[in-house]
């Protein structure tokens, strides 16, 4: 794909780097981190908007990372399970659990493509943070989700979108995608640590909403919503909204030009076409 592989030790890279992050990882300031911030306002919507499905029920939380969307599910659940592969950021969710009072959330360090769960044994599950795209063989994980989740239930991911507006001055990327035919390619992500000097560049795969579509439908989800992040603002270099260290902290007129546009976004990521040029992409399934 484009000349870009995954990693022959993906797992163990990815989980290297995000041990590394976790003790930064919830920094999530509009002048250090616009990106993030402004992401995360739209997967705060969704966890909101689809708590009539997860309410008093049982949620599995793929790929927690720090616990971001898991505290948002366990004041209101039945019982959460999250997961993620990488030991360090658990301590931050398990930091979280203690710090707020909740006792409803099992913690299971391990792998998306092999879920220590009873078949239909979750009402909801969300894997939110373009988890899918870090995993080498996504297709198992996918599986796993819809394995786990009860008939009727809901499964809901966010993946990065392969066709979004930033592609337009990407070239290099641009050139990729359109070699890579009918499904997403795969591309390299940089994260320059802000606690460390060093940085890690991780494989990611992107898909194409046909592709996801048809992944989900292959094991038994049909898709019932979708939505978009980034999408206005996925053309603005990363530069200004995911900024080398050098450049930290964005000034007060640069965090109010990048907040508007977020605005935007936040209006549009429902709105057809719009979210189908999002930098990531939110879909909502149903397990029949
Ligand atoms: C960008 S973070 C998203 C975390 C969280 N959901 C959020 O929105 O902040 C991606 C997460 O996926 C986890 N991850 C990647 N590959 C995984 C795998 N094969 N199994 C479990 N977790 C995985 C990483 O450790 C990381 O915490």
């Amino acid at each position: 794909m484009g000349g870009i592989e995954f990693d022959a030790n993906q797992l163990q890279r990815v989980q290297t780097a995000y041990d590394l992050m976790a003790e930064e990882y919830d920094i999530l300031d509009h002048r250090i981190n616009p990106f993030y911030v402004n992401g995360y306002k739209v997967l705060g919507y969704f966890v909101q908007k689809l708590s009539p499905h997860w309410r008093g029920r049982t949620v599995l939380d793929v790929g927690c990372g720090s616990g971001l969307q898991t505290v948002q599910f366990a004041p209101q659940a039945k019982h959460v399970l999250a997961i993620d592969i990488s030991r360090a950021l658990m301590r931050k969710v398990q930091d979280k659990l203690k710090a707020q009072g909740l006792t409803n959330v099992t913690l299971l360090q391990g792998n998306a493509t092999q879920l220590p769960l009873q078949d239909c044994s979750v009402d909801f599950v969300s894997s939110y943070g373009d988890v899918i795209g870090h995993i080498q063989n996504y297709e198992q994980a996918i599986a796993e989700m819809a394995r786990v989740c009860r008939h009727g239930g809901t499964v809901t991911l966010e993946y990065d979108n392969k066709w979004h507006l930033g592609l337009l001055y990407q070239f290099r990327e641009l050139r990729n995608a359109i070699t890579t035919r009918r499904r997403g390619d795969l591309r390299r992500w940089t994260y320059e640590y802000l606690n460390h000097d060093s940085k890690v560049n991780l494989t990611y795969k992107t898909f194409t909403f046909p592709e996801m579509q048809s992944l989900l439908n292959r094991h038994g989800l049909t898709v019932t919503q979708r939505a978009g992040t980034h999408i206005l603002s996925s053309l603005i270099p990363d530069k200004i909204q995911d900024p080398p260290k050098e450049r930290l902290p964005l000034k007060s007129y640069q965090v109010w030009f990048l907040q508007t546009i977020a605005q935007c976004d936040f209006h549009l990521k429902r709105l057809f076409p719009f979210y189908t040029f999002g930098y990531s992409a939110i879909v909502v399934a149903r397990k029949e």
